[in-house]
């Protein structure tokens, strides 16, 4: 297992590329079963889901649309339990089928203000697809319909995720030696 430093802490490879991208595959074939013929905007939230949005997005094979929204919530490796949203939406989702795309759902405080935030812009359906789910620490009532893994509840880096705004660059993700 290889080892990686960032910042002050250590972290040791938990799912390598390739199940990562097998996930992507899984997820990406139930969108295209699912959402053939709903013409879906996904909604990429920055900055953690831009590199699954764009593994998912190059195996989503029918009609879309793409947009970003930018929120923070972290601090370190902890979540502050507030979400700061500093870029918003800009097209007009009145009727449409939403895919929002997270890289993890922890506590759920993101994705519950976004849902109803969508909702209250007039979506048709909204459905949340998450590379990763904590399910252990999961406070609220939002299920992701879409689950690349499911994982236990420790801090992780890699693939979009990061520590004090490092390693998103990583391939592999590599969870925190306690
Ligand atoms: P939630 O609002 O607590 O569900 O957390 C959502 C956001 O916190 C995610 O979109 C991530 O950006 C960040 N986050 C949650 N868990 C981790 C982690 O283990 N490592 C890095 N970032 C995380
Ligand atoms: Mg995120």
């Amino acid at each position: 297992m290889a080892r990686v430093k960032v910042l002050d802490k250590e972290f040791e490879t938990s799912i390598p590329e390739q199940t990562i991208l097998e996930a992507v595959d899984r997820v990406a074939g139930k969108i295209n079963a699912d959402l053939s013929d709903k013409s879906p905007l996904f909604v990429c939230i920055l900055n953690g889901a831009f590199m699954f949005a764009a593994d998912l997005m190059k195996r989503v094979s029918i009609p879309c649309q793409i947009t970003f929204v930018k929120v923070a919530s972290y601090e370190g490796t902890g979540s502050t339990g507030k979400v700061k949203q500093l870029i918003g939406f800009n097209e007009d989702i009145k009727g449409r089928t939403v895919v929002l795309v997270e890289d993890i759902v922890d506590t759920g405080v993101t994705i519950e203000g976004l849902v109803a935030q969508v909702r209250s812009l007039g979506a048709a359906d909204v459905r949340i697809a998450t590379m990763l789910f904590k399910p252990q620490s999961c406070k609220k009532d939002v299920c992701p319909d879409y689950v690349g893994l499911d994982i236990p509840n420790d801090f992780i880096i890699g693939y979009g995720l990061d520590y004090d705004g490092y390693a998103r660059n990583l391939r592999d993700i590599y969870t925190l030696i306690k």
